[in-house]
């Protein structure tokens, strides 16, 4: 007995301390105190392991290894929110809550550059934390998530509850773990984010330990439960369990707040511990939110407003040119490799020649790069004033880089064309489009792997494709084609041949078609021969088809009749098969199996729902089950899922993901 009441005292010294530290950045003891009492501690768990408690602070320093990660669905899906890029925006919002009748108050809170984690407690104990995930499903991470100090592992009441918060690694601890990479030769981490992103997804919770991770919380799923009626508040309260909460979160009345606190926090990023990416704008009001609801994605009570991109200054080495399957000639700034926002930049477009003339680029000179939308590199402009004189003047190429031909410039356009048919590089970007995965989608014929077979001369065009399997054992003589990959290749390219007629229309690389209005002619004429007997004037009728892309049409098929005819042999689907199933993030592709009785709903309607969103409904529970659906009085199948750890979605889940359509 006198031993289980010291293990709980040293406990609470331990925690306190660790909150005080950690949470509070007060320490009230020294570290040599502090080590003194986790050693006993540590000492009189290992004699009586019957004392040990699940959330020790022992445990903090890891030492579970999981062999993979669960998955967890989310009681509350984990939704992310809207970004905005400017104060227009950020007024459009604020504009469109009080036309619908609300004067609203908000809380501006930072918006940490981490990830996003939920944590549940039983009688105020840390019993699981989970990942975003795809929002509905996450991962179980409480190994890795008991190693995080300002965490607490015991609350300050004994509550059952979840908070959502933000995983992030400070600057300094990235800066330390990035020197010791160095000097053990492995690769650098490119920011706070992937860092703390990586070590939360470790098998090894030790590892997870030793990356120092840290977390801000921000939000309380289910904060009716504890009477709370505002952001505000539920912070506050989240605070005073022990929770870390941001202490510069602020109310503001209106939009002149917002605006005031974000210009603060540009002015405070820098020297701020830890990355920030923006501010979240919250509705403060919980019942007002509840009101103004969510779109399919998003809540409408909040918006993530996101600092101008970052930009940095690298050198442009030169400038190169590529041909597109079009022929159409693009040219490409090759960079002195920079890293912007955590990855490593080395090309980016610079779309055409009146591009890079109004730009002025010239090759040598020092320029500054930004992401456009955060993803696609763009050369903003070059430093004039860097320049040494040594810079070399851009000159638009004449002729083709791959089969020299001279370029077409069309009237009125900006683009230059290679028009030779026989372009191989043409023909390769050609090829490599049609099998790619929005057009008939062939798995296992990667872009090299095209490519590689087009120079050694098995594929030249579209129907050599489907004569791949007659050359079987002659590719199968060259390096890196096993019998059983190329096998894999030539049945995915079989199959293709049944794909609905969209998934043809787009891969033959029409001018302008894209798969959106590859599948509108599709559904419009259902055949590719009443396809390609139209007018302009019918192509024309169809919404979205204008002119241009109507006489794109026309001279395709005026222009290739022999391969559609070729591919009509070949056993080719020409069919509009129905209008195609629509894709839910969380049923397409996923296999379903249902036990019990759903309350309001029949089987059958579930079943078409599922399938009809590209999932499959099949009657028993394996290892492949993705989901079980759980309705009243079970059968056996509840048993097997839960010894195979299969996710389950109760009644409530099931008809929520079918209202919510
Ligand atoms: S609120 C419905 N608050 O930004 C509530 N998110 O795009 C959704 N984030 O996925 C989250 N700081 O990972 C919220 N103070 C903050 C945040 C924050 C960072 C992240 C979070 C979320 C994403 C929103």
């Amino acid at each position: 007995m006198k031993i289980e009441k010291r293990i709980e005292e040293l406990t609470k010294i331990i925690n306190e301390a660790n909150y005080n530290y950690y949470v509070l950045d007060n320490p009230t003891i020294t570290d040599q105190e502090f080590d003194k009492y986790l050693r006993e501690l540590e000492e009189l768990e290992k004699k009586y392991p019957e004392y040990a408690k699940e959330t020790s602070p022992t445990k903090r320093v890891g030492g579970q290894v999981i062999q993979k990660f669960n998955k967890i669905t989310h009681q509350v899906p984990m939704l992310s929110l809207p970004d905005v890029f400017s104060e227009e925006e950020i007024r459009d919002f604020d504009e469109r809550i009080r036309k619908s009748g609300y004067n609203p108050e908000y809380v501006c809170e930072l918006k940490i550059d981490g990830l996003s984690g939920s944590f549940h407690y039983d009688d105020g104990n840390l019993t699981l934390g989970v990942t975003r995930g795809d929002g509905q499903v996450g991962e179980d991470i409480t190994h890795n998530v008991k190693t995080i100090k300002s965490l607490p592992l015991v609350l300050k009441k004994d509550l059952s509850i979840e908070v959502r918060g933000e995983i992030y690694m400070s600057k300094e601890t990235l800066a330390k773990l990035n020197k010791q990479r160095e000097k053990n030769n492995e690769p650098l981490l490119q920011n706070c984010r992937n860092a703390a992103a990586g070590s939360i997804r470790q098998l090894d919770s030790k590892v997870a330990a030793q990356r120092n991770l840290d977390t801000w919380i921000y939000h309380l799923p289910n904060p009716e439960d504890y009477g709370i009626k505002t952001q505000y508040e539920s912070l506050n309260f989240m605070q005073s369990l022990g929770f870390k909460v941001n202490p510069l979160n602020r109310l503001v009345k209106d939009i002149d707040g917002i605006l005031a606190f974000i210009k603060e926090a540009k002015e405070k990023r820098r020297e701020l511990p830890y990355d920030i990416d923006g501010v979240v704008i919250k509705v403060n009001d919980l019942q007002m939110q509840k009101e103004l609801g969510f779109t399919a994605k998003y809540p409408r009570w909040a918006i993530a407003y996101k600092f101008p991109a970052k930009e940095v200054l690298t050198k442009l080495k030169n400038i190169i040119f590529t041909v597109g399957r079009t022929g159409q000639i693009t040219p490409n700034a090759v960079l002195e490799p920079v890293i912007l926002s955590g990855s490593t930049i080395r090309r980016a477009t610079l779309h055409n020649e009146d591009y890079v003339i109004k730009k002025g680029l010239k090759i040598g000179d020092i320029v500054s790069i930004r992401k456009a939308g955060d993803v696609i590199p763009e050369v903003v402009e070059a430093k004039i004033e860097r320049r040494t004189g040594k810079e070399i003047e851009f000159k638009m190429i004449k002729n083709c880089p791959m089969c020299h031909e001279p370029l077409v410039k069309k009237e009125g356009n900006v683009d230059y064309f290679c028009l030779n048919p026989l372009c191989p590089k043409r023909n390769i970007e050609a090829l490599i489009h049609f099998v790619s995965r929005d057009a008939m989608n062939i798995e296992g014929l990667g872009d090299e792997i095209v490519e590689e077979l087009y120079n050694l001369g098995f594929i030249k065009n579209i129907p050599d494709l489907y004569h791949l399997e007659a050359k079987k054992e002659q590719i199968l003589e060259f390096d890196g084609y096993g019998e059983k990959k190329l096998k894999n290749i030539i049945d995915n390219i079989k199959n293709s041949k049944n794909n609905s007629l969209e998934r043809l229309i787009f891969g033959l690389g029409i001018n302008g078609i894209g798969s959106k209005t590859a599948k509108l002619l599709a559904a419009n004429f259902e055949t590719l021969d009443n396809l390609r007997k139209a007018s302009l004037e019918d192509l024309e009728q169809i919404k979205d088809i204008g002119h241009t892309l109507a006489v794109n049409i026309t001279s395709f098929f005026a222009n290739n009749e022999e391969l559609i005819n070729n591919l009509k042999e070949l056993g080719l689907n020409m069919n509009y098969l129905g209008p195609k199933k629509k894709v839910h993030p969380l049923i397409t592709g996923k296999k379903f199996v249902i036990t019990g009785t759903i309350l309001d709903l029949t089987r059958d309607e579930i079943k078409e729902f599922i399938e009809n969103h590209g999932g499959v409904a099949s009657e028993s529970v394996s290892k492949k089950t993705d989901v079980l659906i759980l309705g009243e009085n079970p059968g056996s199948k509840y048993q097997k899922a839960i010894e195979l750890n299969i996710p389950i979605w109760n009644q409530a889940k099931i008809k929520e993901v079918m209202e919510k359509e």
